[in-house]
């Protein structure tokens, strides 16, 4: 065998060198408590940086012949409802710098568009954005921050009437129905129980520039920590801690 000493040093750089993984959001809270308002608005002051949004929604389950039929009794909001191994997929698969195709979800027909996918570029930011992103502790462990977005319940079922009669086909009693017999239960059995795992609870959502502001600042400060790592492997960066 050669001795290659060049190729050997270039090796064991490259092991050296901190793997550059993107940093991943995880953003939970009930329905339309302000979750894509607030990573819009992240996304927005991020405008320097590659930033990726997932929706949990885009992995919703196709519905049996039979439970299309009966869509009214249809629990939406239940953990089973989501095709999880699918999502995990395609995050690993995210996180690893690959790019993947996301399916589009279509909330007026109950089904995702068989033709159409939303393809997502590797990026340095990857956020991903659901009611129940915190449920199962495989999603969980991809995120390296997360935030809940905490709005009161009756904001938000004003919100979801005129949203869902407006944007997704539905009318008020159906709404009105919906949330009482699935959503709020849910709420209270999955995704509430689900706060505890939250790094930072943002109030009122989009409302909250402060919040988002520092949040903003701490992406930055971490995504500035991995380019040092790369200019400088054998530095390490020593995180400090703030009390505000
Ligand atoms: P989620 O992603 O949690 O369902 P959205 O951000 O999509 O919530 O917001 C749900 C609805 O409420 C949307 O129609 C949006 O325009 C509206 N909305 C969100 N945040 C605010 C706010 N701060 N003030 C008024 N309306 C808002
Ligand atoms: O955007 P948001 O977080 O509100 O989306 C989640 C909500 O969408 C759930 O509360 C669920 O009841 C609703 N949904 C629906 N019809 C579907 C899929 C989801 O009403 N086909």
């Amino acid at each position: 065998a050669y001795f290659t000493p060049f190729a050997d040093a270039a090796a064991a750089a490259a092991a050296a060198e901190p793997l550059k993984q993107p940093f991943v959001i995880g953003v939970s809270g009930g329905t339309a408590s302000g979750k894509t308002t607030v990573c819009d608005m992240i996304i927005q002051q991020l405008h320097d940086h590659r930033v990726v949004l997932v929706n949990q929604d885009s992995f919703y389950r196709g519905l049996t012949a039979e439970e299309s039929e009966r869509v009214n009794d249809y629990n939406f909001d239940h953990p089973d409802a989501f095709d999880t191994e699918q999502l995990l997929i395609c995050m690993g698969e995210l996180k690893s710098g690959q790019s993947v195709n996301i399916p589009i979800y279509d909330f007026k027909n109950h089904r995702r568009c068989s033709e159409s996918f939303r393809k997502v570029n590797a990026s340095d930011v990857i956020i991903l954005e659901g009611i129940l992103v915190f449920h199962d502790q495989r999603v969980r462990s991809l995120m390296d921050m997360k935030i809940f977005v905490d709005t009161d319940a009756d904001v938000r079922l004003a919100r979801r009437i005129r949203r869902d009669t407006v944007e997704r086909g539905r009318d008020v009693n159906s709404v009105l129905e919906q949330y009482g017999r699935f959503v709020k239960p849910a709420f209270d059995d999955f995704v509430l129980p689900s706060k505890k795992y939250a790094d930072v609870i943002i109030p009122r959502g989009g409302d909250n520039h402060v919040a988002i502001d520092l949040i903003v600042q701490h992406i930055r400060t971490k995504l500035g920590q991995h380019d040092l790592c790369k200019i400088f492997p054998n530095v390490y960066v020593i995180q400090s801690t703030f009390q505000i």
